[in-house]
Parts: C-alpha cells; structure tokens; sequence
C-alpha cells in the first residue's frame, strides 16, 4: 500500500500511503507507523505522510495477495450489496435493525436476503416468526433459504433444536460460514443484509474474508462509552479492509405517549462516531415500545405500523443506504440527441 517514497538530500522524507476507502479509520495509525518507522532510518531528518485512495483493479489485486477472493465465481454472483451489521458489544439492536432494515428496503422495491452470521445467539428466525423449520434442498444440491414476509432468510436457528446451544470451533465456524454463502441458493438480490454477532472476533473476520466486497454499517447507542467500543468495531472492519458505509445510532431517547422526552443513554453518540469514521449517520433510531414487541412476536415493526417513530427513523435509514449503493446508469440510445449532454433518467 506504500504508493511513493520521495527521499531528499537534506534528509527529509515523504511517503504517500494509498487506503483501500476514503473514510479509513486507521488513517492516523498509518500516519503514526510510517512516521516512526521511517524516523528510526539513519540520516532521516523528518518525515511526512501523504495519503491517496488504491483503485478497484489496485485493491482487487490486492486482496488477492493477501489471499483474499476465496469465494468460487457466482456463488453470490446474482447479489448486488452485501452489508455486515455490526457493533462492539451486544444487545445494541443490530438484529433488530437488520430485520426492521430488510423490511424497509422490502418496502421500497428491493429485493433482499438476510443471513443471520450470529451463530451462537441467533435471533433472526425469531423476528421473521420462524421456528426451527428445515430449508428445502433444491435438485441442485442447494439450500433454499425460507422466506417470511417476502425476504429470504437463512440462519444456523434452522438446523438445531429450538433454543438449543450451539458450540463452533474455528475451522467449523469458517466451514459453516462459508457454506451460508457458498451452498445457499440466494439468488438475485438488492442487498443480502448481514446480522453480526457482538464484538468484533472470528465470525466477522472470516466474513470479510469471504466478502471483501463486503460494507459494513456500525450500530451504536448514543452514550460516549458505547461509541468507543463501536469504534472497535471500525478499527476491525479497517484492518480487514472492509469499507464502512455509515453508523445507525439506535436507542436514542425515548418519547412518551405525552410527548416528554428522555435521553435514557444520552446523547449525540452516534454523531460523533460518524463524524471521526467520516461516514454518514444514517440514522437516529428511538426506543419505543412497539419496536421490541413486534421483534418478540416475529413481524418487523416497519410493516406493521409505519407511523411508529422507530419504524420511521429505520426508513430513513433504509432511504440513505439505498442513496449510497451504485446504481445502474440508464444506457444511451443510439447517438445523443444534440443539445443534450447528460444522460437523462428514464
Ligand atoms: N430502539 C429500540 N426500542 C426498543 N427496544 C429495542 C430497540 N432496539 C432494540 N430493542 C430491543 O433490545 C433487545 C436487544 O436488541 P437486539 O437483539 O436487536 O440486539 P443485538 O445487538 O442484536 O444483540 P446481540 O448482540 O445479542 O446480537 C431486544 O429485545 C430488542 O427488541
Ligand atoms: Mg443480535
């Protein structure tokens, strides 16, 4: 990734770095590393860092060296963006989110799948109102993942016991990942939401592995403390080059049905978390009772009371993803009518 290293005669040193993302959070890591590193050079007088961004071919390339790409050619060939849901610790909402998510792009024409990568404490079956019910195979030798209110789901929850625990070692757990992406028939989709389990440990890093194309949205809750353990979150999804498409903070006060206000874990979390990743802030999400309700009773809140004001903040959210995800540009015709010289939408 060290793009040039320009060395003058009176000692002074410069090396410009290229990040695989814009917005990398270990930005000032590769400024503190290189700066020591190079500075401990006989001769070198001082050194600065420049940084640029590697191009796709540069970090397609690169991910190779680094053994990346293990995943055969087409086995989520028809999927058009996978984002991991993760945070630093648990029990922040990122289920919740990645239901109510799916649901909302759902609602605004996508097509969408859901992999549940939490594999210890699996919860997705739950919010989509699905037991421990057996996916189809299909003549090919495919899994069929199950769909519940129109979007496919495929999580660990259907191949044990209801509530039953479930221990995975390394080489398991990478073997079990990898077939929920390699050997389940997904399909075409919009978007394959990842649900991450807490931390920032195996199942994550093995995903990114699989997935380089992989994003990343960073769930947190409002209050300082959380913020720095999300942070965490987003030092891992740097260090495995996974690029970060924005934060949700979740939890973010609570109205009652009066209308008073209270900020229970604080405030402006999510905000600065977004503002030191240099990555959007999707989305404020509050607390409100109904949201818990309907993960407990297996419909996603977003379907059934769009009025609710979680509902509204997770569409909002959904709104600013579908901002961000590459779209098609509509192809020209022919020679372009004179007069005219951008593409018009059709
Ligand atoms: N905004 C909210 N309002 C009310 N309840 C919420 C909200 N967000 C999450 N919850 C509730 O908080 C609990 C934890 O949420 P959830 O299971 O989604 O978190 P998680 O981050 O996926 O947890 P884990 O780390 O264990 O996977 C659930 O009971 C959920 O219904
Ligand atoms: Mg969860």
């Amino acid at each position: 990734m060290v793009r040039s290293i320009d060395i003058a005669p009176s000692g002074d040193v410069h090396v410009t770095v290229s990040l695989t993302t814009a917005g990398c959070p270990i930005r000032n890591t590769f400024t503190e590393a290189v700066t020591r590193e190079a500075g401990t050079v006989a001769g070198v007088q001082a050194v600065t860092v420049a940084f640029d961004v590697l191009s796709d071919t540069e970090k397609s390339a690169l991910q190779k060296t680094l053994g990346r790409g293990s995943m055969p050619a087409g086995a989520l060939a028809q999927v058009n963006n996978v984002l991991c849901i993760g945070s630093g610790k648990g029990g922040v909402g990122k289920s919740t989110l990645t239901s109510n998510l799916a649901a909302a792009l759902t609602l605004d024409g996508k097509s969408v799948g859901i992999l549940d990568a939490d594999v210890w404490g699996y919860s997705i079956p739950r919010m989509f109102g699905l037991g421990s019910e057996r996916p189809p195979v299909s003549p090919e030798r495919k899994i069929i993942p199950i769909q519940a209110h129109g979007v496919k789901v495929m999580s660990i929850g259907f191949f044990v016991e209801e509530d039953a625990a479930v221990v995975w070692r390394g080489p398991m757990l990478h073997k079990a990942l990898t077939q929920f992406l390699e050997d389940v028939a997904w399909g075409e989709l919009d978007y394959l939401l990842v649900d991450l389990p807490p931390g920032t440990g195996d199942v994550s890093m093995t995903l990114a592995q699989l997935l380089p194309q992989a994003q990343f949205i960073i769930v947190t809750t409002p209050q300082p403390t959380a913020q720095k353990v999300a942070r965490r979150a987003a030092q891992m999804a740097g260090k495995v080059s996974l690029e970060i498409a924005g934060v949700i903070e979740n939890m973010a006060g609570f109205a009652t049905p009066s209308g008073e206000r209270f900020q229970i874990f604080g405030e402006g979390g999510g905000q600065s978390l977004a503002d030191e990743l240099d990555v959007p802030l999707l989305g404020k999400v509050p607390l409100t009772m109904p949201l818990r309700e309907q993960a407990d009773d297996g419909t996603p809140l977003v379907f059934t009371d769009p009025d609710d004001p979680a509902a509204q903040a997770i569409r909002h959210a959904a709104r600013g993803i579908l901002a961000m995800s590459p779209v098609e540009l509509p192809v020209l015709q022919g020679p372009a009518p004179t007069g005219i010289s951008l593409p018009m939408a059709g």
